[in-house]
């Protein structure tokens, strides 16, 4: 019997190997995904061989490129937002690590998967759904819904009991959960979990406070070829590479914080705190090149879809037939997302000043207040008015 942990190296999931070790007697295949959360992944590494496992059943995989390229980059094509609001930095990155976790199974003759997911919240739900839909037969095994340890103390002391090391930010006022990777940090519980408490500083992590970034602004490009970001000020960059580099400028002017309180899948509201500093530049940056390029129709359909989606990738349904309609229509509207946007990026915000494309739909002769040359006859508008008053008319005559 083998289990194919994702494992972080954190306290959770340290102690969640220990934990199957112990209650299944299995052997457990420790799977850590590098998708740019910035962390040194050695120690994960070490710890894992600490608890015994085997160095061939450790496996740490760097998943930025793909991340990017497949995940989020085809989110950011479709706008989307969770509540009008959440750029979905945390459920965009899920199926990613259950593929990997599923084929890490099947390398290894594994016939169980295991998260360190709570029972309470959305992760869980991502995570088990991308299990399922690839692999309909594996076994799912969740710790937090199943083992008695169910206060962060008793985490903690079965921590202690078992020589698993603890930093002392678990035991603190640090958020009790946060998770992170190219494109956002989140932070749950603790100081967080009353919404009428303003997020204390420490929280933060890779923005600078709006209030202390420079007072100067700083222009940048953004460069889009069919729907995707390519370049930077000119420089080509690679997926990864781009996010990560506008997630620096994001960094630096402080872009892309966010205090929301959201309905979570299973029915419970939930406070979070999210910085998405490249991804909140990219986006603003995509719906700019989209509002040259785009004809309003389609434009305004996809306005219409983006809900859908961003609700689809937050439930968890990634890997579904109607995700993948989604994306198949939206990915349709942007061949011709081509061109670049300039953005002017000052404390907090990140400002669209410019965009230019040569795909572009606007024409200065048709819009134009000065002598248009007979590019557009303002006659028709008296028909085009008057018919669509028809129906109002006879209503006010109805009903005066
Ligand atoms: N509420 C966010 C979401 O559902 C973030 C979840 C964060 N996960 C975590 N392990 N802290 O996407
Ligand atoms: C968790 O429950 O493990 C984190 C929060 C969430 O998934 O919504």
């Amino acid at each position: 019997k083998r289990v194919v942990l994702a494992f972080s190296g954190g306290l959770d999931t340290s102690v969640i190997l220990k934990w199957l070790q112990q209650t299944y007697a299995c052997e457990v295949v420790t799977f850590t995904a590098d998708l740019g959360q910035g962390e040194e992944l050695g120690p994960a590494r070490a710890k894992a061989e600490l608890m015994g496992v085997k160095p061939e059943h450790i496996f740490i995989d760097d998943l930025k490129e793909e991340f990017v390229k497949d995940y989020v980059f085809p989110m950011m094509r479709a706008n989307a937002l969770y509540e009008g609001l959440y750029l979905l930095g945390t459920s965009i990155a899920r199926p990613l690590i259950a593929k990997r976790q599923i084929e890490i199974a099947k390398m290894v003759g594994a016939d169980a998967v295991s998260h360190g997911a709570t029972g309470k919240g959305n992760d869980q739900v991502r995570f088990e759904l991308g299990y399922y839909g690839l692999n309909p037969d594996i076994k799912v095994i969740a710790p937090w819904r199943e083992w008695d340890l169910t206060s962060r103390t008793r985490l903690i002391e079965f921590a202690e009991a078992h020589q698993i090391p603890v930093s002392k930010d678990k035991r603190g006022e640090a958020p009790f959960s946060t998770d992170a990777n190219l494109l956002h940090t989140s932070s749950e519980g603790k100081v967080l979990e009353d919404p009428w408490q303003e997020v204390p500083d420490y929280v933060f992590s890779r923005t600078v406070n709006p209030e202390d970034a420079p007072d100067t602004p700083e222009y940048i490009t953004v460069e889009f070829d069919a729907g995707d970001a390519v370049a930077v000020n000119g420089e080509a960059l690679s997926p990864a590479n781009l996010l990560a580099k506008l997630n620096d400028y994001g960094r630096t002017h402080g872009i892309g914080r966010l205090d929301l309180v959201e309905n979570r899948f299973v029915g419970m509201k939930s406070r979070g705190m999210y910085e998405t500093p490249g991804g909140t530049i990219l986006h603003t940056a995509h719906r700019a090149i989209e509002q040259l390029t785009l004809d309003r129709g389609a434009a305004h359909l996809k306005d219409e879809l983006a809900p859908r989606y961003a609700e689809l990738v937050y439930n968890g349904f990634w890997f579904s037939p109607e995700r993948e309609m989604l994306q198949a229509a939206i990915d349709h509207s942007q061949q011709q997302v081509s061109g670049t946007v300039r953005l002017k990026l000052y404390k907090g915000s990140a400002w669209v000043v410019g965009r230019k494309s040569p795909n572009s739909l606007y024409s200065e002769k048709v819009v134009t207040f000065e002598d248009d040359a007979g590019a557009y006859d303002q006659r028709d508008a008296e028909g085009f008015i008057k018919l669509n008053a028809l129906r109002l008319r006879l209503l006010g005559r109805r009903d005066a």
